[in-house]
């Protein structure tokens, strides 16, 4: 295979290619003394004599990282900044409605954060307490996360597109106090009814005594007296003074949910410290950040990207983030290129599926505006086609604009690989190559290191600031999932290829993890929703390739005895699981199975079920160890799609 290159464009003031050898080299020499450097991207209230404590192995298994520095990440989002960019614009929000926009300097922020600070403390939450965030793309989500952090609460943030049952489970898992939401959320012209969603959860939910309702749309929705407030009436009623809570760098930050391979989703636990200094880095080098940049990540909030890339990376640094409250789809395929020339945007980061279903739609959608504010184009969340990269790259950014492509996780708290923009020569569909202090390896089954081009499972040698530091309430859990299938080592979940140059091509999740549309789903979660309808007995998910999604979601359903197979039936099922879990979890193809196959000690054969779902039926592999082989032929034959 022949892999055509974009060799990187120097640029003054940006890093060049020697500068990343010699900082990759420095960070692998000694990261201790690269970091102590380095953090001082933060302003810290107690400098931090000690950089980094880590072991990932399991008899003094640690992940510390300026352990005794105190800071508070809230302040280095704004206060610091006052001095010198207090009116420089902080957010940009743009609804879903085109040009209802908002702009909101430094200053501004810097009120509304103590201020809602403030509302929190006067209603009991402290250092410690979670709070659920489950707001639509507004500035008060950015303020309200700030002003968690402001107080040292932990937040926890629930994508607005998860269903009622689905937000129940992350405020129980985490016990929080209060939640905070809007009256409606809009998403390409369609109301979501955020307040009613809350008030369903809560029914479930004793410890949560305070509800905090935006009002977004103006809907009509009920209060209830003796939990819920008014966001402008609590906001209204205190001081705009609110001293910055210091922190220890490995007090909590955040909480964040996210799908594994089994069992519930895992509350991913960041801390405030190593976070906030990878965040920073990475933000600023990946993207090349420069004054007056105007930076927009087109990604939700309730995921990771939104945390570290709209709202704590760019804030950290004192840029202008654009935070966006609809789809790329509305109110028509030019979206983004018409919001990109109005809000004079110059670096646009986004998912490999919007880029795929937006190409679909035809280059005129595109050309029909000048972009020309554009210098950086960014992606990240699954791994994108050469043939979309090579569309943005040349259609969208006529071929003038750098694309990274950012390999991370939500465990990563950041970007881990990435090409610098005038360091590193590109390759469409590969993340190219790693940042300074993060030692990728690839390794066989069986733990083997394998050297050279190659491909393997991907694990990563040592810690980095910015790495996930427990999942909340498992500790054991947390230390199970991801260092003792390769031991001493972090592994990824991912399958990676890495080629004669040392770059890096992830070719996705080797568990069962699913990736649909940059999003994590885990293939056992659609399982129990679909097993809990009352006409399934049972069911197995396996992903399959989707042109727009990456992935797409294949569900294997057995009924109950009695029950037929029908088209209103898959209907009931697919509407089923989006009630379940949520519009993202809906199965994308639905084949009802009289059995599953076996083994005769009852496994399932999930192998067998991605081939057929992939639609790979020519080599389906040994099968002579099912209890009953019959079943594949079946299964075969009335694959669906
Ligand atoms: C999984 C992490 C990182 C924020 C969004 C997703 C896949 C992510 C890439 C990329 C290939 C990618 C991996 C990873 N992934 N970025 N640039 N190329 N694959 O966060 O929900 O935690 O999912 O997304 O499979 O493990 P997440």
């Amino acid at each position: 295979m022949t892999d055509a290159i974009y060799p990187a464009t120097r640029h003054d003031g940006s890093i060049d290619a020697a500068e990343y050898d010699r900082r990759y080299a420095a960070a692998a020499r000694d990261p201790d003394g690269y970091w102590r450097e380095a953090g001082r991207c933060l302003d810290w209230i107690a400098p931090y004599t000690q950089v980094k404590d880590t072991s990932f192995e399991e008899a003094d298994f640690r992940i510390r990282w300026f352990g005794d520095g105190s800071l508070n990440l809230a302040a280095n989002c704004l206060d610091r900044h006052l001095a010198t960019r207090g009116d420089q614009v902080a957010i940009i929000w743009e609804g879903d409605e085109p040009g209802e926009t908002r702009h909101v300097t430094y200053r501004e922020l810097h009120e509304q954060v103590c201020r809602f600070a403030n509302v929190l403390k006067a209603q009991g939450v402290a250092k410690g307490d979670r709070v659920t965030l489950y707001l639509p793309m507004i500035v008060e989500a950015a303020v309200a996360m700030l002003a968690c952090a402001r107080i040292g609460a932990i937040h926890s943030i629930v994508f607005g597109g998860f269903s009622p049952d689905s937000l129940a489970n992350r405020i129980q898992d985490c016990d929080s106090k209060l939640v905070v939401t809007a009256d409606e959320g809009c998403r390409g012209g369609k109301r979501v009814p955020l307040k009613a969603n809350v008030d369903k959860a809560l029914a479930s939910c004793p410890s949560v005594a305070r509800v905090i309702v935006v009002r977004r749309t103006g809907a009509d929705v009920p209060m209830n007296e003796d939990r819920d407030l008014w966001w402008h009436d609590a906001v209204a009623q205190v001081s705009a003074d609110c001293a910055p809570e210091p922190l220890n760098a490995e007090d909590p930050l955040f909480i964040l949910y996210t799908s594994g391979s089994t069992g519930k989703p895992k509350g991913v636990l960041h801390t405030t410290g190593g976070y906030g200094v990878w965040a920073q880095t990475t933000f600023r080098d990946v993207f090349d950040w420069r004054e007056g940049d105007v930076f927009w990540c087109t990604a939700d909030v309730g995921w990771v990207t939104g945390h570290s890339y709209v709202v704590y990376g760019p804030l950290l640094s004192g840029a202008t983030t654009v935070m966006f409250d609809g789809v790329p789809n509305y109110p028509d395929h030019g979206r983004f290129w018409e919001t990109v020339d109005r809000l004079g945007v110059t670096i646009f980061y986004t998912a490999p599926t919007a880029i795929r279903a937006l190409m679909r739609e035809g280059d005129d959608w595109v050309t029909r505006h000048s972009r020309t504010s554009l210098r950086l184009l960014g992606t990240v969340g699954e791994p994108i086609n050469p043939e979309a990269w090579d569309w943005y790259h040349r259609v969208v950014g006529d071929r003038r604009c750098p694309v990274v492509d950012t390999w991370w996780q939500t465990e990563t708290g950041g970007i881990l690989i990435a090409p610098l923009p005038h360091a590193t020569d590109l390759k469409p569909g590969s993340a190219t190559k790693p940042l300074p202090s993060v030692l990728p390896l690839l390794v066989d089954a069986e733990g083997k290191v394998l050297d050279g081009a190659t491909e393997g499972n991907l694990c990563i040698a040592d810690s980095w600031p910015g790495q996930m530091r427990t999942v909340w309430g498992d500790h054991e859990r947390f230390f199970q999932t991801y260092f003792t299938t390769y031991p001493g080592r972090y592994f990824t979940g991912d399958g990676c290829r890495r080629d004669a140059d040392g770059y890096y091509w992830i070719t996705g999740r080797v568990d069962d993890v699913i990736n649909v549309s940059g999003h994590r789903m885990g293939t056992a979660e659609v399982e129990s929703a679909l097993v809990a309808h009352a006409k399934v007995a049972e069911a197995a998910v396996v992903g399959m390739p989707h042109e727009v999604k990456g992935q797409g979601i294949y569900a294997y359903v057995t009924l109950n005895a009695g029950e037929e197979p029908s088209e209103p039936l898959r209907t009931e099922l697919r509407q089923w699981v989006r009630g379940e879990i949520g519009p993202i979890a809906s199965p994308d193809a639905i084949q009802f199975a009289p059995a599953l196959p076996k083994t005769r000690s009852g496994k399932i054969m999930r192998r067998i079920l991605r081939k057929i779902a992939e639609g790979d039926t020519g080599n389906l592999g040994d099968i002579s160890t099912l209890a009953d082989p019959g079943v594949v032929e079946t299964l075969v034959k009335e694959r669906v799609g």
